[in-house]
This record gives structure tokens, C-alpha cells and sequence, in this order.
């Protein structure tokens, strides 16, 4: 069944030099999660936050659900580091990982919720037998590693297969979306049934955050 909306801001179009600021104005604009990619120059091209910003932002007092996207391999290292830096969710890659089940075992076990992700070519096949370990799915919209691409329109299909079997399992698990989200398109993206909606540039890029969070909001709610 599909849940309430959340509305993820990605952080790695924030401006870092003041974070902490940064994802208060956009929790108190009224988003829900802080989507956080951790890139390693080695799955993605490109490199960026780890564990020790994720815990800055705890000291620095935000409560919100921190939405860990991990592209980077190998997984299970950086898991337990993650929990205890104060990851809510952490998410990888089936390409990431040698043995998918145990990873997803490792993150729960660390007290996370757990999330799978699929690039725009991986089938959903990886989730045939680990539905049960799983609180989220996020369908990449982009090719992973930078923030600012264009939305690949094939992942609209793939929501709604993933949808599909997300109702048929009968389980709370997440549908999120992550590249190229904006007010714009946000509206077909719930109707292909995404019910978690990350977005960077779309929301970084504007003065005023909460004007375009309401604007991404009712666009989804409207759907
Ligand atoms: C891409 C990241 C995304 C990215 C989204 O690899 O996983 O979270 O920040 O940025 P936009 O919304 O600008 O496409
Ligand atoms: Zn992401």
C-alpha cells in the first residue's frame, strides 16, 4: 500500500560550507528526510560525504530520518559506521555487493531500515527473494554520481512495476525515486507510484525552499 509522501532534499546540492544551516532552512521548509549521498570515486565517479558529516549533522540537533544512499563499494564496511553515526535508512547498490541478503541482514541488524537500488538498467529481478528484508526500494531516475541530470522517462515504467510489486507482497515498503525530480514532474512520478521523492537541484536551486517544497508537495498530493 502506498504511504504518506516524503520529500527527500538530496544535500549534494546544498552549499556545504554551511550544512548544518542549510538542512535546517530546508527541515523548517518543510521536507521530511535529509537524503545523503556518499560517493566513493570508485562505484560512481565522484566523491563526497561519509559518516562523520552524517554525525556532525546529528550534533548539530537535526532529529529528521537521515536517508543514507551509499554508492559505493564494497558495502559492508562502511554499514556499522553509518548506524552508529546516526543513519535512519541506509540504501546500496545489488552491483555493490557480493552477497545482497547479507548486507541487508547487516543493515537492520545495525538498527537501520534497509533500502535496494536500482540503476536505470538493473532489473528488478534483485528483488525476488529478499522482499521480506527490505523497507525500501529507490528507483534511480539518473545514472548515479552528480546531481542536476535530466530525468531518464523509462524509470516512470519501472515505478510502476515496482509498485506493482510492492501492493501485491502486502508489505510497508518505501518507493523512492532519486534524479531529476522537480515540481514539474513530480505529479507523474506519484502517479507511476513513487511515495518518497528525492530531490537535489530542484530544491537547492531555489531561494526560497519552502515555496518549492509546497509547490513538490501539493503536485505529488494532487496526483
Ligand atoms: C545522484 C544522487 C542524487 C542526486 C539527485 O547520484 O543519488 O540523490 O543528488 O540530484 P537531482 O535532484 O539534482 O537530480
Ligand atoms: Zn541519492
Amino acid at each position: 500500500m502506498k504511504q504518506p509522501s516524503v520529500i527527500a532534499p538530496s544535500i549534494l546540492s546544498a552549499n556545504f560550507a554551511k550544512l548544518g544551516e542549510e538542512v535546517d532552512n530546508v527541515l523548517a521548509a518543510g521536507a521530511d528526510w535529509v537524503h545523503f549521498d556518499v560517493m566513493d570515486n570508485h562505484y560512481v565517479p565522484n566523491l563526497t560525504i561519509g559518516p562523520l558529516v552524517c554525525e556532525a549533522l546529528r550534533k548539530h540537533g537535526v532529529t529528521a530520518p537521515i536517508d543514507v544512499h551509499l554508492m559505493v563499494k564494497p558495502v559492508d564496511r562502511i554499514v556499522p559506521d553509518f548506524a552508529k553515526a546516526g543513519a535512519s535508512l541506509i540504501s546500496f547498490h545489488p552491483e555493490a555487493s557480493d552477497h545482497i541478503d547479507r548486507t541487508l541482514g547487516l543493515i537492520r541488524d545495525s538498527g537501520c531500515k534497509a533500502g535496494l537500488v536500482f540503476n536505470p538498467a538493473t532489473p528488478l529481478s534483485h528483488l525476488d527473494y529478499v522482499l521480506d528484508k527490505l523497507d525500501l526500494i529507490l528507483i534511480m531516475s539518473v545514472n548515479p554520481g552528480f546531481g542536476g541530470q535530466s530525468f531518464i522517462p523509462a524509470a516512470l515504467e519501472k515505478l510502476r512495476r515496482a509498485r506493482e510489486i510492492i501492493d501485491r507482497s502486502g508489505r510497508a515498503i518505501r518507493l523512492e525515486v532519486d534524479g531529476g525530480v522537480k515540481v514539474e514532474n513530480a505529479a507523474e512520478v506519484a502517479k507511476a507510484g513513487a511515495d518518497t521523492f528525492v530531490s537535489g537541484s530542484a530544491i537547492f536551486g531555489q531561494k526560497d525552499y519552502r515555496t518549492v517544497v509546497a509547490a513538490m508537495r501539493a503536485a505529488i498530493d494532487g496526483a
